[in-house]
């Protein structure tokens, strides 16, 4: 494996108070760094923002396992974390001073998709391994360089089983989904950011399945809410306003626009309310699955997803083969579950 070659006891991008603790920290770990090992490891993660919740959790996750990771092996690892305000021209500011304060590993998590090839090549001139997560690249991009990874889910994954949620459901009690009795599903759709591949995908497969079940569906309308709860609210009070009643099943790419559903419902009292399904498994989600008011989720697995970043990050540092089952030499991908009432505790648990 190709590695950075930035020598272990010559920290000169760091500044001086840092520099003289890191000398003597090389001095004592001098063994240690036989293996062209530097003393810490630095890790810049770059957020496409810190506003959005499934993300902010995973930043917390990563800071959780760095501090395991610390006390667990002893070495010292810092953590950077910039939050890149939706501007993909801040974020590239951002990659740039990671890359200039030494920076080993930088964890990218895009605001813009096709970004990617500009911050490669940045990370390739400085001989730092690369992680992109959540926002997936182009496959051209990420195989610039042997030392560009992805971890990530597979949103098609994400669009099925919330399809197949739907199904089962209408399987189970047709009568109680198809309010209007044509033996059609009316259904209204709330999408991610236009443009990202959850939003794509989770779109196309989750009809996929119910039409693949042998159910007629009938689309009364598809938006944006940008994975945003007040926009996910606006967009339901919309379609209330519109279809009343005939909205039998609500489609949200992710949970907090599907929480934004159930606030204007909420705000809107009504005998029945429609089905409504989410991804992510965020805590306010399984609350909200708790409560009955969200049908169901499909659980993306922020914390499996950091754990691998970490993983790769301490193992390309260490010169070692990271212990994470890479696909295609770049991939690592975390399952999606399904989480309904009926197996709610194995997430809450968690
Ligand atoms: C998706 C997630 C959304 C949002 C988005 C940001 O995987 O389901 O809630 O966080 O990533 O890129
Ligand atoms: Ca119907």
């Amino acid at each position: 494996m190709r590695r950075k070659t930035r020598s272990c006891c010559s920290p000169s991008c760091r500044p001086p108070a840092a520099r003289r603790a890191a000398l003597l920290a090389a001095l004592l770990l001098l063994s240690a760094c036989g293996g062209g090992k530097d003393e810490s490891l630095r890790i810049g993660a770059a957020l496409y923002t810190q506003d959005d919740t499934f993300i902010s959790a995973m930043a917390q996750d990563l800071e959780g396992l760095v501090r395991e990771a610390e006390s667990g092996t002893g070495e010292k690892i810092t953590l950077f974390i910039a939050d890149g305000k939706s501007s993909q021209s801040t974020q590239m500011d951002q990659v740039d001073r990671f890359l200039a304060r030494g920076c080993d590993v930088l964890f990218v998590n895009l605001v813009d998709r096709t970004a990617a090839a500009v911050i490669a090549d940045k990370a390739e001139a400085e001989g730092v391994p690369l992680v992109f997560f959540n926002r997936q690249p182009v496959a051209e991009d990420i195989q610039r360089w042997d030392q560009i990874y992805y971890v990530g889910a597979d949103a098609r994954e994400s669009g099925e089983l919330q399809g197949k949620l739907v199904l089962d459901a209408w399987r189970a009690d047709r009568e109680a989904l198809d309010r209007n009795g044509d033996g059609v599903l009316q259904y209204v759709m709330l999408e991610g950011e236009p443009g990202h591949q959850d939003s794509l995908l989770r779109t196309e497969y989750s009809i996929k399945a119910v039409t693949d079940g042998g159910v007629e569906v009938e689309k009364l309308a598809s938006e944006t809410a940008n994975w945003n709860r007040a926009q996910g609210a606006a967009r339901t009070v919309q379609w209330l306003e519109e279809f009343g009643d005939g909205v039998e099943v609500i489609f949200s790419n992710n949970d907090d626009m599907a929480l934004g559903a159930i606030d204007a419902l909420a705000d809107t009292p009504r005998d029945r309310w429609p089905l409504i399904v989410g991804v992510d498994a965020t805590a306010p989600a399984l609350e909200a699955v708790a409560a009955g008011q969200l049908y169901g989720t499909v659980h993306n697995d922020g914390r499996g997803q950091a754990q691998a970043m970490m993983d790769l990050a301490l193992a390309l540092w260490r010169g070692e083969d990271p212990a994470v089952d890479l696909k295609e030499g770049h991939y690592v991908w975390l399952p999606y579950r399904p989480v309904t009432l009926e197996n709610l505790d194995e997430f809450l648990e968690d």
